[in-house]
């Protein structure tokens, strides 16, 4: 869990992406194909070429969950619920893409906003990301 200095430093840097979220989404989710192309396999109805309208959609709708955990940062597990279910019973994405993903937002965020970027930062928002994945992805076995 994190501690009040790390949910204090998501809510600080989330305050600023919230203003970018949906390039945000869309940047992390163009890095996730495109560093990690087998990721593209679970996206076969997408169309995934840098900049559709789909790649956006979807990185608006990942962006807006995430603010959801933020808000919601002392019940992640009860404000992503219904996502939990969706990715573990019905979506079976394999828990692996979960860290893939958090990386490739990490580094977004990371590139869009540099001297916010402090090492505090990154690890509050690298722990606070793991916390939404495990949330994601607890309902597998
Ligand atoms: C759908 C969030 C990780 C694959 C969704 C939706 C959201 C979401 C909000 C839309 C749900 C709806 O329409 O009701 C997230 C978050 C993630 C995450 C916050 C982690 C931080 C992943 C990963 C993959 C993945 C790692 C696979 C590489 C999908 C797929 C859909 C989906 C295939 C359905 C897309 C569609 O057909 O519209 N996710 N997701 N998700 N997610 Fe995730």
């Amino acid at each position: 869990t994190l501690t009040q200095a790390e949910k204090a430093a998501v809510v600080t840097i989330w305050a600023k992406v919230a203003t970018q979220a949906d390039a945000i989404g869309a940047e992390s989710l163009e890095r996730l194909f495109s560093s990690y192309p087998q990721t593209k396999t679970y996206f076969p109805h997408f169309d995934l070429s840098q900049g559709s309208a789909q790649l956006r959609g979807h990185g608006s709708k990942v962006m807006n969950a995430i603010g959801e955990a933020v808000k919601h940062i002392d019940d992640i597990r009860g404000a992503l619920a219904k996502l939990s279910e969706l990715h573990a019973y019905i979506l079976r994405v394999d828990p692996v893409n979960f860290k893939l993903l958090s990386h490739c937002i990490l580094c977004s965020v990371a590139a869009r906003y540099p001297s916010d970027f402090t090492p505090e930062v990154h690890a509050a928002w690298d722990k606070f990301l793991s916390s939404v994945s495990s949330v994601l992805t607890e309902k597998y076995r």
